[in-house]
């Protein structure tokens, strides 16, 4: 993989466990150099496995819990508990066994809720994004609305998605965008199609997502 194109940096890692480590160094360097300069840390997270082994890795990290906000990028829309939502996986993996504060665990449950409690945040610190093998992220799926407009609502709803559950709320890819930085967690050389297109410029779900820091790509091919 070249190692820059515009605004995308490209960091591929020779093993899984290789980028793991990284990621968790980097993420808990980030927020503690954030903290060091503001009160809060406002961090986006994505679903899926390659997010759920970061998450694993944090329970231990040397940080000031109680000052990190968390928020969802995408949610299906099963009930609370249901061990297929997306904070269900953060929360077993990460969130239960830290001292964040649960009124600053942000659960996405209702678009008009979502959409006033992110006015206090007009610009994220971190949003973390998963891959599909399509180039779907969040719950942004190639020939699905993506909210790429500067108008654009902050929360999408989803009927029809094309992986189960249909029924999911989606950050719009401008709401991602409002963030100094997002990082892609994608691993498995079923992503390998999806990061050749993004390379080539085509326009997909995860490349309409551009803070104005730009967007890290944590790669493996393993
Ligand atoms: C979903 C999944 C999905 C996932 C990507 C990448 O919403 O159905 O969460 O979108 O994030 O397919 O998944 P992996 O990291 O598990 O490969």
């Amino acid at each position: 993989m070249t190692s820059e194109s515009a605004a995308v940096h490209w960091r591929s890692f020779s093993s899984r466990e290789a980028l793991l480590q990284q990621l968790a160094t980097d993420l808990v360097d980030y927020a503690n150099r954030t903290l060091a300069a503001q009160a809060a840390f406002d961090i986006v997270l994505a679903g899926g496995e390659t997010p759920r082994s970061l998450y694993a890795r944090l329970p231990h990290a040397r940080t000031d819990w109680a000052r990190w906000q968390v928020w969802f990028g995408d949610e299906r829309c099963v009930p609370a508990g249901d061990p297929r939502r997306n904070d269900s996986m953060a929360r077993a993996a990460w969130l239960d066994h830290v001292a964040i504060p649960a009124a600053q665990i942000h659960a996405l449950d209702d678009a008009a809720r979502y959409t006033q409690a992110l006015a206090a945040v007009p610009c994220f610190d971190l949003v973390l994004l998963g891959l599909g093998e399509d180039g779907h992220t969040a719950s942004l799926f190639p020939g699905h609305p993506w909210g790429d407009s500067s108008n654009a609502p902050a929360v999408l709803r989803v009927t029809d998605a094309p992986k189960p559950p249909r029924e999911r709320l989606t950050l719009s890819a401008a709401r991602l965008s409002a963030s100094r930085a997002a990082w892609v967690l994608a691993w498995g050389e079923n992503k390998r199609h999806a990061l050749q297109r993004w390379q080539a410029g085509e326009l997909l779900p995860v490349t309409a997502i551009r803070p104005a820091a730009g967007t890290v790509v944590y790669w493996c091919a393993d």
